[in-house]
């Protein structure tokens, strides 16, 4: 296999893979071309760590790189202080670059803002000073309920400013979910918006909040939240509780921008974000300052290769994941970029809206999800070469494997041919990018994320905790600390140890399938838990069938996720229902069940199908066997039935799902 682009030859490397070595173009100007880099950190890793730390300013230098004497609770740098916020506003400014936009605002509507590093120091201390004025301090949890606006930026970076430790949950959240998160951090404070523009209407927030404030748990107990600052964003008429719900607009006015940072210890916690687990239980995972901040950082600039002062970035990540923490806030500020922040979805009013805003801004690096590629690639070509992408010169990829057909069209529509695609793994734990390519040095392959990063040492094992040998599969490890690692998650250490270093004793365990190939180039290959990725979005099968079996007319419930198209997996649920209520239509039952999810966790965890059975798969011992479930949710041929306890059952539930899929 060969052939020629303007990206250079593509050389002929085995008989499926071929390979995408750097242009002499983009390698003569990228920030690392001499692959000297990876053998040198791996030789020192601590000390390739503790060069990257000095880059940020620190209000007083580490003498310790690395903490390990009580694994797996690292510290790093941690006698160093340094304010988070101060290293992504106001060390610009002082370094001259007031006047550089670091936020180039689209709102869904087509309003528009442009935000100088001057004025986003000068906001965020405003806000700071605010929140001071409310009772915030070091140490403190933050809930942030927002669309994706300038003011969940300042709201984030404020706290960052204070040492108080925001969480922001995700606006597609329901109520329940919202105030199992502020319970969980126990958070006093919680700022949201009236409501954000998507898909050309307004969706409400501050009702959310209401409601979820409101929920009684039956123990008496009220939630800890004290305050609700509500920026109007929306328009939306929204019912403001005397004492406790005040406007950010009033509030805001009557303080200025003077506010001086402080140092806070490296280890000081900067956010806890909530992911979820293999249980019914989203776990709290805690990411901490100076470590968090080096490696979002450093990774920002080495993968993205970005040039501060004449790169345009785009993450369409919504910060309520950890894309939007590491690669909208954190990494980006840090190094100064100029980034483009919009509000709305990528069809709204029509497919173009990405392609308009990247010929608009003229931004030379996006970075995106395979699945909003997969859903451009059906919407077809014809849209995005309507404009004009010659700006864009480096893409990314993150949050699930990117399949090579995506990635081909990637290269080809949004890229020119030419763009080279870093398409980067890592995870809510990681806080950082792990494995990814570097663009100046790395022949790409589509579908692989290829090699760690410099500093850190992954590893592909077998169950003993074997290393692999190439071509075969394996579970992905991470052998040594990293400085954005998780710290532990919130309010429940054991929790932390169980979840991620039972397993392999001294190795971190990802979650993640992994195949390393002849040339050591690491291919992932989705969850071995119980975790399902939909949209890039992590959901918890576990959760979501504690949510079914909650509905009053649900005796037993099974969930998989299924291979889907667009979104790589789709939830599919299979259902019981108690014995009074077969009178409910198949059709009534799976429409109220797949809204009870959506009001429950959130519309992204409402189910592509609910099926409602008779019986579930289960082994002598009465373990459902999702494996078989998932093998039919796919029109699969359903594999060996032998150990279950009654045979016939699988013949029914995938007649059941092809009759239903055949419709
Ligand atoms: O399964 C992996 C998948 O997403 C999981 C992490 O999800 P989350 O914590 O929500 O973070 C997503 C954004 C970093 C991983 O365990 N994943 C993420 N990126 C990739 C990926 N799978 C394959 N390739 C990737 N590039």
């Amino acid at each position: 296999m060969s052939d020629t682009t303007s990206n250079g030859k593509i050389e002929s490397h085995s008989l499926e893979v071929e390979t995408y070595p750097p242009s002499a173009e983009f390698k003569a100007q990228a920030n690392l071309s001499d692959s000297s880099v990876y053998w040198k950190a791996a030789q020192d890793p601590e000390a390739y760590w503790a060069g990257r730390a000095r880059e940020l300013k620190w209000t007083k230098p580490f003498t310790e790189v690395l903490d390990w004497s009580n694994p797996p609770f690292a510290k790093w740098f941690q006698d160093g202080e340094l304010n988070v916020a101060a290293n992504c506003l106001d060390r610009h400014v002082s370094n001259g670059l007031s006047d550089r936009v670091a936020i180039h605002f689209e709102g869904e509507p087509g309003d528009t803002r442009t935000i100088t590093y001057g004025e986003l120091t000068h906001e965020v201390k405003r806000a700071a000073n605010m929140l001071t004025a409310l009772g915030v301090s070091q140490g403190d949890r933050v809930a942030i309920y927002m669309p994706m606006i300038p003011e969940t930026v300042i709201a984030m970076l404020a706290c960052a400013r204070l040492g108080a430790a925001h969480s922001v949950v995700f606006g597609g959240f329901s109520a329940e979910s919202l105030r199992s998160r502020i319970d969980d951090a126990e958070a006093e404070i919680v700022i949201t918006a009236d409501g954000g523009h998507r898909k050309g209407r307004v969706s409400a927030l501050k009702p959310t909040v209401d409601d979820a404030l409101r929920i009684d748990h039956g123990d008496g107990k009220a939630s800890t939240v004290k305050k609700v600052l509500v920026v109007k964003r929306g328009g939306n008429e929204v019912e403001m509780q005397a004492g406790r719900d005040l406007w950010w607009h009033d509030e805001i006015s009557s303080f200025d921008g003077e506010h001086t940072a402080k140092g806070f210890p490296a280890e000081n916690p900067l956010f806890i974000l909530y992911t979820s687990g293999t249980t019914g239980k989203p776990k709290g995972i805690l990411h901490t300052s100076g470590g968090y901040l080096t490696q979002a950082a450093a990774t920002h600039s080495d993968v993205f290769d970005l040039k501060p002062e004449s790169d345009v970035y785009w993450c369409t990540a919504d910060v309520g994941w950890i894309t939007g923490h590491s690669y909208v806030v954190y990494g980006p500020l840090a190094n100064g970029a100029t980034q483009v922040i919009y509000e709305g979805t990528p069809d709204s009013p029509d497919w173009g809206r990405w392609w308009q805003i990247v010929e608009k801004y003229k931004v030379s690096i996006l970075y995106t999800a395979p699945t909003a590629i997969r859903s451009c690639m059906k919407v077809g070509r014809q849209v995005p070469e309507q404009y004009d992408l010659s700006s864009i010169r480096v893409l990314g990829s993150v949050g699930e494997p990117i399949n090579p057909e995506a990635w081909r069209w990637y290269h080809e529509v949004i890229g020119g041919g030419k763009a080279p695609i870093v398409d980067t793994w890592w995870q809510t734990e990681t806080g950082a990018m792990m494995i990814a390519p570097l663009p100046g040095l790395t022949s790409l392959k589509p579908g692989s994320a290829q090699a760690a990063q410099p500093g850190i040492d992954v590893n592909v094992v077998d169950d003993n905790g074997n290393r692999v040998d190439p071509g075969h599969g394996g579970l992905l490890t991470i052998r040594r600390p990293w400085p954005s690692m998780v710290r532990t998650i919130w309010g429940d250490d054991q929790r932390f140890i169980d979840t991620y270093w039972e397993k392999f004793g001294d190795q971190y365990f990802a979650g993640d399938g992994a195949r390393v190939d002849e040339d050591g180039d690491i291919w992932l290959l989705g969850r071995v838990d119980d975790v399902m990725n939909v949209s890039g979005h992590r959901l918890s099968t576990t959760e979501i069938e504690s949510s079914l079996v909650e509905h009053h007319a649900v005796a037993e419930a099974a969930v998989v996720g299924a291979d889907d198209e667009t979104t790589g997996q789709a939830v599919v649920a299979f259902v019981i229902l108690k014995s009074q209520q077969q009178l409910l239509t198949p059709e009534a039952a799976e429409a109220e069940l797949r809204q009870h999810v959506s009001a429950q966790i959130g519309a992204i965890a409402r189910p592509r199908q609910v099926f409602i059975v008779n019986e579930l798969p289960k082994t002598r011992s009465g373990k459902i066997m999702r494996r078989l479930l998932k093998q039919a949710a796919e029109g699969k041929e359903i594999g060996d039935t032998t150990t279950l306890a009654d045979t016939a059952v699988m013949q029914t539930i995938s007649a059941r799902v092809r009759s239903e899929q055949g419709k």
